[in-house]
């Protein structure tokens, strides 16, 4: 009998489903596995107001009907108290901090905390979640992430009951730096930063597919990171950073960062932790410890995976997958 695993349907804590034909294949993806995810909101142009929160919402919805979006809005210098409530009262749940110029449309983001003092106040005082993208501009990009750990303290600091999550903790150095603060402080973790290290982007020909922002580290990084997801610490959850950008932007001069996961995210992960004897930490990382940070219900429905294998496609809608053409030994029950 082939070994199967039954858990509540997941759901992904941080998510790009880009717009116009990308959403068609985004959503499709997203929702074959995951009952609901985090929408980010570094669309061109980005998601900072209400009009367009509300229209991305509803054009999500109307790919699929099944898969809650929670919605996200994206934070700019200067953002009123009163811009902030009118995007909680269209539905917003949090707000995304993008550092200037760190990755993917973030030319216009937030060059310090400082800037913001309002905005984060009034989230604070609405109890939306802030959302990091934690990475100091203009520093060695390995260290990067680890750069950002002081403006990050001096901003739970500043807003001592803002709940913030580290986005796609990619470093050693910051499983301890969120573990070490308090119980409103969260982050979410990969798949690839769970299965990757630099090795898989630089050691052999350099693979723009696997090339993703915070770059992917060491071998010491990805193991603390896959304690920090074995653990059962409640802060630390699943958020794919599924960033689709079509092959031919990738296989190019100036590649886009980003690696999409959402078709091979869950098996992946099962895989990962059956491998390591894990898998009854499965289900609270995938489908439970996010959710109840954002005060959201975790999916009512199940899927069931079992043990079988089956192959990557190379290619999915002009996208190059995570793992193409690599084998992962589950998948889901028919
Ligand atoms: O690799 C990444 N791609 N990291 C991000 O933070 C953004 C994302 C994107 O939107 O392409
Ligand atoms: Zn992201």
């Amino acid at each position: 009998m082939e070994k199967e695993i039954t858990i509540r349907k997941p759901s992904d804590m941080h998510l790009h489903l880009r717009q116009g034909d990308m959403l068609k294949t985004t959503v499709r993806d997203a929702s074959a596995w995951f009952a609901q995810g985090v929408v980010m909101p570094n669309t061109v142009p980005a998601i900072n107001t209400p009009e367009r929160l509300i229209s991305y919402r509803d054009e999500i919805l109307s790919r699929n009907p099944g898969f809650k979006p929670i919605m996200s809005f994206k934070l700019y210098s200067g953002m009123s108290a009163s811009e902030v409530k009118a995007m909680a009262d269209a539905g917003a749940v949090l707000g995304k901090l993008y550092p200037a110029g760190v990755t993917t449309n973030s030319e216009d983001g937030v060059k310090s905390w400082l800037d913001i003092k309002e905005t984060l106040g009034a989230m604070s005082d609405l109890n939306l979640v802030l959302s990091i993208h934690c990475e100091w501009p203009d520093t060695f990009v390995l260290d990067r992430e680890y750069e950002y750990h002081r403006e990050f303290a001096a901003i739970a600091k500043a807003f001592p009951d803002l709940r913030m999550v580290f986005e796609h903790i990619s470093d050693r150095r910051s499983i301890n730096f969120v573990a070490g603060l308090p119980d409103r402080v969260a982050g979410t973790i990969t798949a690839h930063h769970l299965l990757l290290t630099l090795d898989d982007v630089i050691g052999a020909n350099m693979n723009p597919h696997t090339f993703c922002k915070p770059v992917v580290k060491g071998p010491a990084d990805r193991e603390a990171l896959r304690q920090a997801a074995f653990s059962g610490d409640k802060k630390f959850f699943f958020g794919s950073d599924s960033a689709p950008h079509l092959k031919a932007k990738k296989e190019s001069e100036a590649a886009a960062g980003g690696i999409y996961s959402s078709p091979v995210a869950v098996p992946l992960m099962t895989q990962l932790f059956e491998e390591k004897g894990k898998l009854e930490k499965l289900e609270n990382f995938m489908s439970v410890y996010g959710p109840a940070f954002y005060s959201i219900k975790p999916a009512e429905s199940c899927i069931t995976l079992v043990q079988k294998k089956s192959t990557i496609p190379a290619v999915i809608d002009g996208i190059v997958p995570l793992y193409a053409e690599k084998t992962v030994s589950w998948s889901i029950k028919a």
